[in-house]
């Protein structure tokens, strides 16, 4: 079988130049569907200006924060670009649509929250790509909202896993982007996100009440900013479920661009039902059905927050935190790390940082 991201770029390259005989929706979807089995080339992502730590969050539940994170990280290791997906839903839908196992007693996160498991112990190959990796989680992680209450530090967890991950790792095995998917809450979870982040992305769906809760999720990571982690700040809004035949998704997607301006990406992702069945396969759209809408959508809106991090500088850590006697050392701030050359034969820019 062909790699699906050479049949993914191949069916893109091709998309790019539409044949002007292909002049129905129809024959447009047959063009795509035949010249994603046709070899071809296309250039990989370039590689961010540091290592990207997004957090994927919106505490309604059904906005596409699972499908984006799956889908956006896929695209992102296709054209490429490494990849840790952290799953911190307790429902393990990431985890499923990665094709990850995550049944009770598998290496998870919660090993790493609640534990004292590292990273690199509880993260496992996907058969999306050999450039994507993914933490899952289980149905442990449920009760480690409550677990964590008593831990010392705890809503710095997942930070400092992080850190000391990213730092174990040679360069050129670092991932380019950690992308986290929030449970829908503004619980421990969610909070243990945002202090490992430094970007939040947050998925909007093109719907009714929408907007709904948005204003609480935008205090609480003032909140963070101010009191937890001074770098973190919203950085991207994806507008997801378009339905281009209503009304109203036109109007909550101009209402959103008005409000976020350029913090909306251009790409929006239309309601489409392969996004749906193919978590049923343990798949992402991109390799259930590459030539599909939802497919290139999500490529288009992953290329473009690939092409947004380029000339992302790396952070100038704001100030030492206080220290703390029981609180282990503090590794040196991820943008301190240096990002190696691909190890899958595609062209990424390495870092200089000093
Ligand atoms: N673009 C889309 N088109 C069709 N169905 C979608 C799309 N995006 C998400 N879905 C479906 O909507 C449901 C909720 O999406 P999900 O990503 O799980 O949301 P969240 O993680 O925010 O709860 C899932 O069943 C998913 O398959
Ligand atoms: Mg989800």
């Amino acid at each position: 079988m062909t790699d699906p991201g050479e049949r993914l770029r191949s069916s893109l390259a091709a998309d790019q130049q539409p044949a002007a005989e292909f002049d129905s929706p129809i024959a447009m979807e047959a063009m795509r569907a035949t010249r994603v089995l046709h070899a071809g080339e296309q250039d990989p992502f370039p590689a961010p200006g540091r290592i990207r730590v997004i957090t994927i969050a919106n505490q309604k539940g059904g906005v596409g924060k699972t499908t984006s994170t799956v889908n956006l990280g896929v695209a992102l290791s296709l054209f490429g670009l490494r990849v840790l997906v952290i799953d911190l839903d307790p429902q393990g839908n990431t985890s499923t649509a990665l094709g990850v196992d995550h049944s009770v007693g598998t290496p998870s996160i919660y090993d790493t929250l609640v534990g004292e498991s590292s990273l690199a112990e509880v993260t496992h190959p996907t058969t999306a790509s050999p450039n994507l990796v993914c933490i899952p989680a289980t149905i442990d992680l449920a009760g480690a909202e409550i677990e964590l209450v008593s831990v010392v530090a705890r809503e710095h967890r997942l930070r400092r896993a992080i850190e000391s991950h990213l730092h174990a790792l040679p360069a050129e095995e670092r991932p380019h982007y950690v992308l986290i998917d929030c449970p829908p809450s503004l619980g421990l979870l969610t909070l243990n996100a945002l202090v490992a982040g430094d970007e939040v992305l947050i998925p909007i769906q093109c719907e009714y009440y929408a907007l709904e809760g948005l204003g609480q999720l935008l205090s609480n990571i003032e909140l963070v900013r101010a009191h937890l982690n001074p770098t973190i700040a919203v950085s991207t809004i994806l507008l997801t479920m378009y339905d281009g035949r209503t009304k109203l998704a036109d109007q909550v997607a101009d209402e959103v661009r008005n409000h976020f301006g350029e913090l909306v990406l251009g790409s929006v992702i239309p309601r489409n039902v392969r996004v749906s069945e193919a978590p049923g396969y343990g798949q992402s759209v991109l390799t259930y059905d590459p030539g599909s809408r939802g497919s290139t959508s999500y490529v288009e809106a992953a290329r473009e927050l690939a092409q947004r991090g380029v000339s992302l500088q790396p952070l100038v850590p704001v100030a030492p935190a206080p220290a703390v006697a029981a609180a282990p050392p503090a590794a040196p701030p991820l943008n301190a790390l240096v990002l190696g050359h691909s190890g899958t034969g595609t062209r990424t820019r390495s870092q200089e940082s000093s």
